[in-house]
């Protein structure tokens, strides 16, 4: 039975069609002026050649020794010698920009074995940088675009964990950074703090660095970002956290991350509320804290200054702050640790980071 009948008259219909026209010609000439530029999405292509680079790493960690001994870092290797297996640390550089610090952390890099670290660059393609040079050469790994209030800063940061967990089974550890941060301490004082203390704990594996908050005034809003009730159930309000996007991961929690799916279908979900859109704050959080919570310190090494933050973004230091106060300060935290890394600041304070860097910033 149909439950309209139709038109009548010919002038009916025309005013129909007429009144029609109207939502279309909305979308096609009115709206793009009108609605804020569109976000990037993640596309079935996006996901399938993540996840071919994902299953490929999974399978390398479940077949290689050194990966699974990580937790007892000196054991006998496998030719039987007593020869020391020392761990590594991924620095994971996400961009979208030259990388302003390079002298600075070719400074940080240079002080050190080149066996205890590698780098890895994930580059925004869209946007043309000076290729980077000395360690940094040739890091840049297989990236694509990103985007604020998108998902696409987890799918890169994603991408660099995957890329660099396949890469070296020796990196142990996974610290996440961008153009923006700089070092607050010397590469051996961080090496040493990673790995040191865990010889005070024997038997335990390694703790992840990440900033991981229950309660923030907007967090409801953020978890609507996508509508209402759409992580639902993979992830209940009750579940959903909050902490900074920069972190360093134990190889264990890297693997989780690139091995998760479930909460991965929501999160890469475009929001509609893109005010409230900032999926890089909370994947990386809620994920680690379902999984595993006894295993992060809910603490970053990364220093962020949200006092008078302005859209989402934390304060940015300029040249006229820098000083050797505000480096000792920047390291000063609520917890047993000092911080090791600090962000925002601003291209020109190169210069004075410099001026301090083998005096102030390197020195401890
Ligand atoms: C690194 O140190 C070596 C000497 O140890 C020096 O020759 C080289 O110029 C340094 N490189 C940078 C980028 O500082
Ligand atoms: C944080 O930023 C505010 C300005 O937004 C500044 O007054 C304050 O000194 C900064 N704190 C530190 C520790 O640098
Ligand atoms: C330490 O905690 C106090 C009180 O919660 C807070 O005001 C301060 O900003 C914290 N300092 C750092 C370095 O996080």
């Amino acid at each position: 039975m149909p439950i309209l009948s139709y038109p009548s008259s010919p002038l009916i219909l025309t005013l129909l069609l007429l009144l029609l026209s109207f939502p279309i010609l909305f979308i096609f000439f009115l709206a793009p002026s009108l609605l804020p530029p569109r976000r990037l999405t993640i596309t079935t292509t996006d996901d399938l050649d993540d996840l071919s680079l994902f299953q490929k790493a999974i399978s390398l960690s479940q077949s290689s020794t050194p990966a699974k001994s990580h937790h007892r870092p000196s054991t006998k290797s496998r030719l039987g010698s007593t020869s020391t297996f020392r761990p590594k640390i991924a620095f994971l550089f996400l961009t979208n920009s030259d990388l302003y610090f390079l002298p600075l952390w070719h400074l940080f890099f240079n002080q050190t074995h080149p066996n205890l670290y590698n780098i890895y660059i994930h580059a925004d393609p869209s946007i043309p940088i000076t290729p980077p040079t000395g360690v940094f050469a040739d890091k840049i790994i297989p990236s694509k675009r990103t985007q604020r209030s998108s998902p696409t800063l987890v799918s890169a940061a994603r991408r660099l964990l995957a890329t660099a967990l396949l890469h070296d089974p020796a990196n142990a550890y996974f610290t996440l950074t961008s153009q923006h941060c700089i070092p607050l301490h010397s590469f051996n004082h961080l090496y040493k703090f990673l790995f040191n203390i865990r010889k005070l704990q024997k038997n335990l594996d390694y703790l992840s660095y990440i900033e991981i908050l229950s309660h923030s005034p907007i967090l409801w809003d953020r978890y609507n970002a996508r509508g209402e009730n759409v992580m639902t159930p993979e992830v209940g309000f009750d579940q959903f956290r909050v902490g900074s996007q920069f972190f360093t991961l134990s190889r264990t929690h890297a693997l989780k991350v690139i091995e998760d799916r479930r909460l991965w279908r929501k999160f890469k979900l475009p929001c509609i509320n893109v005010e409230s859109c900032y999926p890089e704050e909370h994947y990386f959080p809620t994920l680690l804290s379902m999984v595993d919570l006894e295993g992060c310190s809910k603490y970053t090494l990364t220093r962020v200054n949200w006092t008078d933050s302005v859209n989402g973004h934390p304060h940015t230091y300029h040249p006229p702050e820098v000083s050797s106060e505000l480096i000792h300060r920047l390291r000063e935290s609520n917890s047993s640790y000092s911080y090791m890394f600090a962000r925002k600041f601003s291209p020109d304070c190169l210069s004075p980071l410099m001026e301090i860097a083998n005096s102030v910033i390197f020195k401890d």
